[in-house]
């Protein structure tokens, strides 16, 4: 894809979310044309991500693109393994929606693929301007969209609890009403129907993300702590915000107690030095 058309391709996308949000992320992206260092090593990605990106039946090749992933932004491929492996552990304590949900399993792997179109210093980088911080931010689930739609992800099971993993629990970038966007375990989603059973398993994805977030080493804004330590954090925040349903803490808490090892493992290979 040539360039002019990908960033046809990016306003298209841009242009179908909600406006003012657009208009914001708009304006950082007609800044990445100007960032020639990023313009080089975006070009390797997207043709890696061509290269991977579609097995011979016409079907995304979910592993190769994790491993695109991994080459480019080794610390953000991590923890999204890593958040697989958490809503693995949980999905055996959930319902069987969720236990082996290839799906969901495919789509946490893949959560954070828009960070593959975000400058690589940027995500390292410990102090960032607003403006920078907000194209990290609230860009990448906007550019995660964009590429479920570049590489045909279009497996609703796949591609919304990628597109939605933030919007569960930080209302971006679609802007859906929290208290819509929710479950609790009795409450109705407000939301169009076809998507419902994906984010209804898309929020344990968003949860897993967090359990991790709070966690990985690699974000340098954070102090390091344990799982066990995040938990606490994570229990705290969740009923303070009344996010999440309570069943999602009590199953992380049995994966903590009763999974430590396989915990230690997902945390043993992560990349500290960034
Ligand atoms: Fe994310
Ligand atoms: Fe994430």
């Amino acid at each position: 894809m040539g360039e002019q058309k990908l960033h046809n391709a990016i306003d298209e996308t841009f242009s179908a979310i909600e406006p003012t949000l657009s208009e914001r992320i708009r304006s950082h992206v007609s800044l990445l044309p100007t960032l020639k260092q990023f313009a080089h090593e975006r070009e390797n990605i997207l043709l890696d991500l061509k290269e991977h990106s579609v097995l011979s039946g016409g079907k995304p090749a979910y592993f190769e693109l994790w491993g695109v992933l991994e080459k480019h932004r080794l610390p953000t491929a991590q923890h999204c393994e890593r958040v697989a492996g958490y809503v693995r552990l949980m999905g055996s304590y959930l319902d069987p929606l969720v236990e082996g949900n290839a799906s969901l399993q495919h789509a946490s792997r893949l959560h954070d693929i828009g960070k593959l179109l975000i400058p690589e210093y940027l995500l390292k980088k410990k102090e960032l301007s607003s403006f920078h911080r907000m194209l990290v931010v609230e860009g990448h689930a906007v550019l995660g969209e964009f590429l479920c739609k570049y590489l045909g992800i279009d497996d609703p099971s796949v591609r919304n609890p990628i597109v939605y993993h933030h919007d569960v629990k930080d209302g971006y970038p679609h802007n859906l009403d929290k208290a819509q966007s929710i479950l609790d375990d009795g409450t109705q989603r407000v939301i169009a129907s076809d998507m419902q059973d994906s984010l209804v398993i898309g929020d344990l994805l968003s949860f897993a993300d967090s359990a991790d977030a709070i966690v990985d080493p690699s974000r340098t804004y954070q102090q390091h702590l344990t799982p066990r330590a995040a938990f606490e954090r994570l229990t705290d925040i969740t009923h303070k915000r009344g996010i999440f349903p309570q069943r999602y803490l009590d199953a992380l808490d049995k994966v903590l107690l009763n999974h430590a090892e396989e915990v230690d493992e997902m945390y043993s290979k992560c990349q500290f030095d960034i």
